[in-house]
């Protein structure tokens, strides 16, 4: 917690406001639609509540397609069976991790020939790095086809425009000697945050996020209507009367006043959790970047990250050890690191359907939930190879310097040349 939130909770309890609706609530609705620069939002009960509603209000249903990224955490899809359609899971851009253009509007154009578009699309912001959202937002207008952008683990990330992050150096990655000072410039002023510019964005504030009330989500849109329905329907879609009516089938999904209060509490110190989360990737990068085998999730060129968490890859065959002897090494020292999100085609749940892409291969797999993935190859490799390290904004350098040494005696048990690194 950042201070204040014991304080918001007790004004709440003071007002005598607990149930679900009161003036924590439009604070903090107003508080969060100023710090993401989009007017219009819901606070509900989770960041799935918010893409179901999402999706539910732009009338996806039985038989339809939602085309979603495969590297991603399993609420980012889950909605999708909710409404009875199916995913086709799109494969990620190895410079940023995030959902593929080129695949998408290979994709796309396929579906149109097909003469069946998908409903929607619902692309992740992953480890708190923004899709390409200039090219996929521009995709999709092309084929018109709604955004709702997954920016549940993205909130305090920031996109810029695409022309002032053209420069000498490659576009789309930054190099690892890239200066912050040189990346701000890369940025441009012109910075929006994650979510602006889709059809709809929804957060997360679940307690493993970069700021939390306990649990809940935020449905945000500049579309003022598609809230207004969504808001209809997270209260049981109550009909304007004084007595209970309904002509549609709703949902619970709003947050609860004291939660609000927590989260207003919470916003305010949304960029000093980002500034630190920054500091603890630094910190991270500088002590293991020069290592053989280690390389970081590289940051887009046109985005500054919330770096949420910090996730390197290891390579066994030049670092000595594979991804999984890392973090059973941290794990005997009482320290928790999880591997990279498994790409959602690998998940038992789906029956998944291969798309070819440039000559690779067709898959298939048993599962409840038909599913179609188009390419996959990259994510799988991300999976296989990515280490999330721990990333606690409360961490101190003593703790980041014992997560540090655990992973530089990975090598040395190994047996390889480590004499540089002792
Ligand atoms: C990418 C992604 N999507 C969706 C969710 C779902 O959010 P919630 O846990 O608030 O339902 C999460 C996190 O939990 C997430 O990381």
């Amino acid at each position: 917690m950042g201070g204040e939130e014991a304080r918001l909770v007790q004004e709440a309890f003071e007002s005598n406001y607990i149930a679900p609706l009161g003036p924590m609530m439009e604070e903090f609705e107003k508080d969060f639609a100023q710090t993401v620069g989009i007017p219009h939002v819901a606070a509900l009960s989770s960041g799935t509540a918010g893409l179901h509603l999402a999706l539910h209000v732009l009338g996806v249903g039985q038989g339809d397609e939602v085309f979603a990224s495969t590297l991603t955490f399993i609420g980012s899809v889950t909605p999708i069976m909710f409404q009875g359609a199916s995913p086709v899971l799109i494969d990620a851009d190895r410079a940023t991790w995030t959902m593929d253009p080129d695949l998408l509007e290979q994709e796309l154009e396929a579906c149109k020939r097909h003469k069946k578009l998908p409903k929607a699309i619902v692309p992740t912001d992953l480890y708190g790095q923004c899709i390409d959202y200039e090219r996929i937002l521009e995709i999709c207008e092309y084929y018109n086809v709604p955004v709702v952008a997954d920016a549940a683990e993205a909130l305090g990330a920031t996109y810029g425009s695409r022309e002032k992050a053209v420069g000498s150096k490659q576009e789309g990655v930054s190099s690892k000697q890239e200066t912050e000072s040189s990346k701000q410039e890369a940025v441009s002023s012109k910075q929006r945050h994650a979510g602006k510019g889709a059809r709809a964005s929804v957060f997360s504030f679940n307690g493993n996020k970069i700021i939390t009330t306990s649990g809940g989500g935020m449905l945000a849109s500049d579309d003022e209507e598609l809230i207004e329905k969504a808001r209809f329907l997270s209260q049981q879609a109550r009909d304007p009367a004084p007595h209970y009516e309904h002509t549609e089938i709703g949902y619970n999904y709003r947050m609860s006043n004291i939660l609000a209060a927590i989260g207003r509490g919470q916003l305010r110190v949304l960029n000093e959790r980002v500034n630190k989360k920054r500091e603890i990737f630094d910190y991270y990068e500088t002590a293991l970047k020069d290592l053989p085998g280690i390389e970081f999730m590289p940051e887009a060129r046109y985005g500054r990250s919330n770096r949420w968490l910090t996730v390197l890859l290891i390579s066994p065959e030049e670092f000595g050890a594979d991804r999984e002897d890392v973090r059973l090494a941290l794990e005997e020292e009482n320290i928790e690191a999880r591997p990279v999100w498994k790409p959602m085609h690998m998940q038992p749940v789906f029956q998944v359907g291969g798309v070819k892409v440039q000559g690779l291969r067709l898959k298939t797999r048993e599962g409840k939930y038909r599913a179609r993935v188009v390419g996959g190859e990259v994510s799988e490799d991300l999976f296989n190879r990515g280490l999330c390290l721990p990333s606690g904004t409360a961490m101190t350098e003593e703790d980041l310097e014992s997560v540090v040494s655990v992973i530089l005696k990975c090598r040395r048990y190994m047996g390889l040349n480590v004499s540089n690194y002792d």
